[in-house]
C-alpha cells in the first residue's frame, strides 16, 4: 500500500524543457559525453547507503575530459562515490551535471559544476524521479506529500 503521492509541482513541465536545453547546449558547447547508471536507493525514498553501479561507460575515459550528468544530488554519497570511481581510470578532467541540487542534505563535500535547479530539503517525484518505482512518468518535478490514513 502506498503512503505517499506527489502534491505541490515544484518544477513545472515548461521550466524544465527550457533549463534543460540550456543545460544540454552549454554542456555540448564544452564537451563530447558518455554515461553512466547508478543505484543507491532501495525501496521508497529510504537510502540504502549503498552506491553500486548498475552500467558502465562503453568508453575508457583515461585521458578523457568526462562530464558526469546525475539526476539529483542529495546527500552527496552517489556522486563522491562516482567521483573516486571514475578519478581510479585517471581521466583528463571531471565535471558534474546535476539537473536538481538538493543542498541542505548535503552530507559530504561535493562539487557541482552545471546545476539545473537548486531546490530545498523535499523528496521529488516525476520527470524521472521514483518513489520505489513509482510517479517516475509525470510530467514535472513534485514534492511527495505524506498521506495520513483516515
Ligand atoms: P545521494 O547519494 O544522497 O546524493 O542521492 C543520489 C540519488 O538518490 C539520486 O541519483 C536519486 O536516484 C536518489 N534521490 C535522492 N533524492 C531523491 C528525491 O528527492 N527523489 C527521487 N530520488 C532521489
Amino acid at each position: 500500500m502506498t503512503t505517499a503521492r506527489p502534491g505541490r509541482v515544484l518544477i513545472s513541465e515548461p521550466e524544465l524543457r527550457t533549463r534543460i536545453a540550456e543545460l544540454g547546449r552549454q554542456i555540448g558547447h564544452d564537451y563530447t559525453t558518455d554515461f553512466i547508471g547508478l543505484a543507491s536507493y532501495g525501496a521508497g525514498n529510504r537510502s540504502s547507503g549503498q552506491v553500486r553501479i548498475v552500467s558502465d561507460l562503453a568508453m575508457p575515459v583515461e585521458n578523457r575530459h568526462v562530464v558526469v550528468v546525475e539526476d539529483i544530488v542529495d546527500t552527496g554519497l552517489t556522486i563522491s562515490y562516482l567521483r573516486r570511481n571514475l578519478e581510479a581510470r585517471h581521466p583528463r578532467s571531471i565535471r558534474v551535471c546535476a539537473l536538481v541540487d538538493k543542498i541542505e542534505r548535503r552530507q559530504v563535500d561535493v562539487r557541482i559544476e552545471y546545476v539545473g535547479f537548486t531546490i530545498p530539503n523535499v523528496f521529488v517525484v516525476g520527470y524521472g524521479f521514483d518513489f520505489g518505482g513509482l510517479y517516475r512518468n509525470l510530467p514535472y518535478v513534485a514534492a511527495l506529500d505524506e498521506v495520513v490514513p483516515a
